[in-house]
């Protein structure tokens, strides 16, 4: 939040345009018309992120991107380029530079990528305050966890980062696979090479096979220029391919291919391109079983198998509860900059003794919401926990006496069904097909069973951030569907 940003352009439409779009978005915005300038800028002041174009008079975008990594290691640089010169964009991520905009942009994919390399930079500072705070008591990086199960994860991440092994990640929804992706590249020696992410699951085929292997200028209708993939922009760093276990069966050969070979053909492309990349697996879904069932190629698998990393889920760890408490309200606190609150002792047992079926994500979201609806409280109380923490474990089988009133079944099976439905959501990542698919209903059922029994339509996360700053706009959000498309 609220993060400095310096605009490096010649062009008064793009810094103003650009600037005006950022302030609007919160972030604090300068600007620098040159090379020279920027260069003055930066070493004179902090930031969090510099936007750089490509082409500028005397100094060009290149000299001043390497004057500017050598001046700040840490801050990341997001490019700006023509669409003809994609390819020098790429080579300046070679060069440090952290992404890159194609001239002409639209706004929400500026926004798209300055969040990415704004929450990126956070993760890294983030990492080097706590290798420093941490790492010999609780864990590599921003990994929280002292528990037996996570230690095995950061011997194995320490022993495995710097090698060139294919590396799958499983485990449940929210348990931290993508924090050790991350963890695996910037502890191994490709940590000052490019980190690309690409989600396998949710985008069409055709979609992905252009994000990941590119395309040549021609190769359909709408290709006006080469489009290097993502594999190209990974080159000499990782690629981490996440939800992989989403991958159509057809891609997963082309992947296979790429994997044995080293090298691929973009799309309309009449050259191979080779390429050194290092890849990490993540999925939250039972390969095993996808291959049983036909779903997941075996070889795939035992290509991307090469390392396995389980990761654990929270109720199987649950003495590293606290610790994440711990480290969520601090984290919280710290960012809507309020002092540091802590929990009464009964909110903390109903937070111990909670399921977490959502995990670590699961646990944060409520952390972050804590922190979020308390204002200026400084001791959160089970009023500021969400309903189904404090539900669960109170819900008993309803006994009958002899004599006794009885008791409204409707409302047994209500209460019954509404855990139910909670537990599928944490557990779905508030995806409500998938959520649907768990509790095998249809996903339309599921939603009108969510409106009667007054479940938000959101997830706890998306819905703190809303709240804080008005909390009569909640009756609006529940109405709508966030979720409609995915
Ligand atoms: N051990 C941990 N310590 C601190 N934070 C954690 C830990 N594990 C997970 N988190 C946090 O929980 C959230 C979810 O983690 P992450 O995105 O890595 O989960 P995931 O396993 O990839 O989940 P999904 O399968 O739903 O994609 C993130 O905000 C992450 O920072
Ligand atoms: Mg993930």
């Amino acid at each position: 939040m609220n993060e400095k940003i310096l605009i490096v352009d010649d062009d008064d439409g793009v810094r103003q345009v650009l600037g005006e779009s950022l302030q609007d978005a919160g972030h604090r915005v300068s600007s620098a018309e040159s090379g020279e300038k920027a260069i003055a800028t930066v070493r004179e002041e902090a930031f969090d992120l510099v936007i750089l174009d490509m082409v500028l008079p005397r100094v060009d975008g290149m000299a001043v991107l390497k004057d500017i990594t050598t001046l700040r290691p840490e801050l990341p640089v997001i490019m700006i380029t023509g669409y003809a010169s994609v390819e020098t964009a790429i080579k300046a991520m070679k060069m440090g530079a952290v992404d890159y905009i194609v001239k002409p942009f639209r706004m929400e994919e500026v926004e798209l990528v300055v969040g990415k390399a704004l929450e990126r930079s956070h993760l890294r500072r983030e990492n080097v305050y706590l290798r420093r705070q941490l790492e010999t008591t609780y864990g590599v990086h921003n990994i929280i966890g002292q528990s037996p199960l996570m230690r095995r994860i950061f011997a194995l991440i320490e022993q495995v980062a710097s090698s060139r092994s294919t590396v799958l990640i499983t485990g449940p929804s929210g348990t931290g696979k993508e924090l050790v992706a991350r963890a695996l590249h910037f502890n191994g020696d490709r940590r000052d090479r490019p980190f690309v992410s690409v989600n396998c699951g949710g985008i069409p085929d055709s979609l992905l096979e252009d994000e990941l292997f590119g395309h040549v200028k021609g190769a359909f209708t709408d290709a006006v220029a080469d489009r290097p993939g993502r594999f190209e922009a990974a080159d000499t760093g990782t690629l981490f391919l996440d939800e992989i276990g989403n991958m159509s069966m057809s891609l997963q050969i082309k992947l296979l291919r790429v994997l044995q070979e080293r090298e691929f053909m973009p799309l309309g492309g009449t050259r191979k391109v080779q390429v050194d990349v290092r890849i990490i697996a993540a999925t939250n879904i039972d390969l095993k079983k996808m291959m049983e069932e036909g779903k997941f190629r075996e070889d795939l698998y035992y290509r991307l198998n090469v390392i396995h990393m389980q990761l654990p889920s929270l109720r199987e760890r649950c003495e590293d509860v606290p610790l994440l408490i711990h480290h969520f309200l601090n984290k919280y606190c710290r960012e809507m900059n309020v002092p540091t609150k802590r929990f009464a002792p009964e909110a903390l047992k109903a937070l111990m003794e909670f399921s977490w079926p959502g995990n670590v994500r699961q646990l944060e979201n409520v952390i972050e919401r804590a922190v979020a609806l308390s204002f200026s409280k400084e001791e959160l109380g089970p009023e500021d926990l969400p309903r189904e923490i404090l539900d669960e474990g109170m819900v008993e089988m309803p006994v009958l006496h002899v004599g006794g009133d009885g008791f409204s079944l409707d409302e047994v099976l209500a209460n019954y069904e509404q855990r139910m439905l909670y537990q599928a959501l944490e557990h779905a990542g508030w995806v409500k097909t998938r959520a649907a698919e768990l509790l095998k209903i249809k996903r339309t059922t599921l939603i009108e069973k969510m409106k009667r029994l007054g479940i938000p339509l959101k997830g706890t996360s998306e819905r703190a951030a809303g709240a804080a700053s008005s909390a009569e706009a909640e009756g609006s959000e529940r109405v709508t569907d966030p979720g409609a498309n995915n």
